[in-house]
């Protein structure tokens, strides 16, 4: 629980008696019990943070979609993402506050530098591995990136803070390298992100309908924009709990590592064990995983078939057939 945040606003006053309040990146976690619930929307673009969040009684958004008399950011790890929030936060702010609150592992203090550069700041709080500090809205941080997708030079949309935001990831680039042609009809990308091994999936004629499942909003949008076929379909949600309306004859995924700071292979073995469930008796797996990832054991366990198919020092590509448990 965040009561850094809790306290720095109670004890600066920071919270308007009127007027709405935008909380940009507060997770399922995080202490919001200063803030009046029917007066705060939470903008949070990851789909089980945002349900957890819902669960909790706060309205959440994508994006912000109307001017507030408090904004709060919550400081993402991306820098990228921390200077679009912090930039949106201003703008839709007018005569109004701007808290900033993070830990130091997310940036706070260079944060902290480049805000008290354009602005006076009115007050701040070191607590607990991090800091929360306010300054009213005239800022101007017109130098920094943009909210949502833009395009890159590769041609490629991505957005700040998404996966493998600055190109193409090379461990999607080594498991479409081990794609074979014949890949099946019905298909499913779990963890599309920005899109780039769906748009090398669809190269394969076998393929006519593609389901992408994306828990990032932001990369989903993008997904969007690089995945122009009428064969994709695009589905912000949870792949851990995904299901198809009818099952599959192949999964391919690069599957997530991380969860928040820490490496964990548990969600990695969540996405297999939903490639189990949702995929016909003879469906087939393709993986692409870090070398040191144990994803073997869930395979092994969930597949009649499992076998390396390619793979070098870093990366390696597993690819599983015939599911043994309950599909559906
Ligand atoms: C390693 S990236 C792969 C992205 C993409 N397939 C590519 O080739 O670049 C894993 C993706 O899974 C997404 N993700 C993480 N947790 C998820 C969940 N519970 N449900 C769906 N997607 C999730 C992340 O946002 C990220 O985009």
């Amino acid at each position: 629980m965040n009561s850094r945040l809790s306290s720095f606003l109670r004890d600066n006053t920071l919270v308007p008696e009127t007027g709405r309040i935008c909380v940009f990146g507060a997770t399922g976690e995080t202490d919001l019990s200063t803030l009046p619930q029917d007066r705060t929307d939470v903008v949070q673009g990851l789909y089980p943070e945002a349900e957890a969040l819902r669960a909790r009684g706060f309205s959440t958004k994508a994006r912000p979609d109307a001017q507030v008399s408090l904004a709060i950011v919550c400081l993402p790890r991306a820098k990228a993402l921390a200077q679009a929030w912090i930039k949106e936060a201003v703008r839709i702010t007018p005569n109004g506050t701007v808290v900033i609150d993070g830990q130091k592992t997310d940036g706070i203090e260079s944060s902290l530098t480049a805000c008290k550069k354009r602005v006076a700041l009115g007050g701040k709080l070191s607590k607990a591995h991090g800091k929360s500090f306010w300054f009213s809205s005239e800022a101007v941080f017109s130098d920094w990136g943009t909210l949502g997708a833009q395009q890159q030079d590769d041609g490629y949309w991505r957005a700040p803070g998404v996966f493998s935001a600055d190109g193409i990831d090379p461990a999607s680039e080594a498991l479409v390298q081990a794609l074979p042609q014949e890949l099946g009809a019905d298909i499913a990308d779990l963890g599309a992100g920005w899109g780039y091994l769906s748009a090398q999936i669809l190269v394969r004629k076998t393929v006519q309908k593609l389901q992408l499942i994306e828990a990032d909003h932001a990369a989903l949008d993008c997904a969007k924009k690089n995945v122009k076929d009428p064969r994709a379909s695009f589905f912000w949600d949870d792949a851990t709990s995904w299901t198809p309306a009818k099952p599959l004859d192949a999964v391919v995924m690069n599957p997530p590592f991380h969860t928040g700071r820490a490496a964990t292979p548990d969600l990695g073995r969540a996405f297999i064990k939903t490639a189990a469930r949702i995929l016909k008796p003879a469906g087939q797996l393709f993986l692409v995983a870090n070398r040191h990832l144990p994803y073997e054991a869930e395979l092994t366990a969930r597949f009649s078939v499992m076998k390396e198919v390619a793979g070098d020092n870093r990366f390696k590509i597993l690819h599983a057939q015939k599911p043994t448990r309950p599909r559906r």
